[in-house]
């Protein structure tokens, strides 16, 4: 009763912003992601009656309770495989933790992963989609590689809410996600609070749900056509958008900080010199940088000369989440 699996974080090129449900979780609007090669979660799951308790540690610290109820999720899946065990969870993640940088996604797809195999759970790509939601729902479109979309659903049940692939990682493998690593301290208001805060106090989220569905159409058929400008001006405008209803809510939600700025007119000077480079932000001070194969050097470059970036991770389209013979204890 012991499986490992490894997971790729995703970067979202149209936002998920906002519940309809916490229990279980339900989004407001449907989301569109490239999951990221190099941003990747290892995590191994052991069920046996020799565990009295579930103890999870990641990257080598003890994870304690909080709003991502890790233990609750772990249940969760022992509960949908009929079985009532503890579990060992060992988890490592090869990119700063909880800052704005998708690790709940790669984790709890992971997770997801490994613990119905080590529960003996045999379920579709979908199905496992759907549990992964339960858990933090973006991590739901880590499942899958290449590009990805997390149809919302309209059930209570959340049935039809799951993520499916739209093209597999080669079929664009020009595409560049290049994220900016710019500080690793843990991120003051979570993702999680930020959006329940959004949803509940903000005047202008009625307007974020009226924009959504043909930013995703756009992304959609922008990334079938390979049409790269459409995809990124979207993607960019899409995270412009998320982010003033968090600063247009009370209290305000602002993840940026003077490095962020810096990035983002660092982007925009690039594309006055011809440069295809947009950008996009999460729940986090870190910036992502989309481009295309071409201009990943240029890039690169320009980025790692500014003051604010300590480093760059770059990705390309990557692999859905999988399971490894390779366990971590
Ligand atoms: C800004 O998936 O972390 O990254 O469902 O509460 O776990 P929970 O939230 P989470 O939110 C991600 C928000 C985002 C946008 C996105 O990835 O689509």
């Amino acid at each position: 009763m012991k499986a490992t699996a490894t997971a790729n974080a995703n970067i979202a090129l149209v936002k998920y912003w906002g519940k309809r449900s916490t229990d279980p979780i339900l989004p407001q609007n449907g989301s569109i992601s490239m999951t990221c090669n190099g941003m990747t979660t290892t995590t191994t799951v052991e069920f046996s009656d020799k565990y009295k308790e579930h103890t999870v540690i990641i990257n080598d610290e003890e994870f304690k309770k909080d709003e991502k109820d890790i233990h609750g999720h772990i249940d969760r899946i022992c509960k949908i495989a009929g079985i009532n065990l503890k579990a060992k969870v060992i988890s490592e993640s090869n990119f700063p933790v909880a800052a704005g940088l998708a690790s709940s996604a790669s984790g709890f797809s992971a997770l997801t992963m490994a613990a119905a195999k080590a529960a003996g759970l045999n379920v579709s790509s979908k199905e496992l989609s759907i549990i992964t939601r339960q858990g933090s729902g973006s991590a739901c479109r880590s499942i899958f590689g290449g590009f990805v979309e997390w149809h919302k659903g309209e059930k209570q049940d959340g049935s039809d809410s799951y993520a499916e692939e739209i093209v597999d990682k080669n079929y664009w493998p020009d595409f560049r996600m290049i994220t900016t690593i710019v500080e690793v301290k843990k991120k003051p208001v979570s993702s999680r609070g930020g959006m329940a805060q959004t949803v509940a106090n903000c005047p202008y989220y009625e307007g974020w749900l009226k924009t959504v569905e043909s930013d995703l159409d756009a992304v959609r058929t922008g990334i079938k056509q390979k049409d790269f400008l459409k995809v990124a001006e979207t993607a960019e405008y899409s995270a412009l958008k998320m982010h003033a209803t968090m600063i247009a809510t009370k209290p305000p939600i602002m993840y940026w900080i003077p490095a962020s700025m810096e990035i983002i007119h660092s982007v925009r000077q690039m594309r006055e010199d011809g440069i295809h480079a947009y950008f996009t932000m999460d729940a986090g001070p870190n910036v992502k940088v989309m481009c295309l194969t071409k201009d990943e050097k240029e890039v690169s470059k320009r980025l790692n000369e500014l003051d604010g970036v300590v480093r760059t991770i770059l990705c390309t389209p990557g692999d859905g989440a999988k399971l490894v013979d390779k366990h971590l204890f």
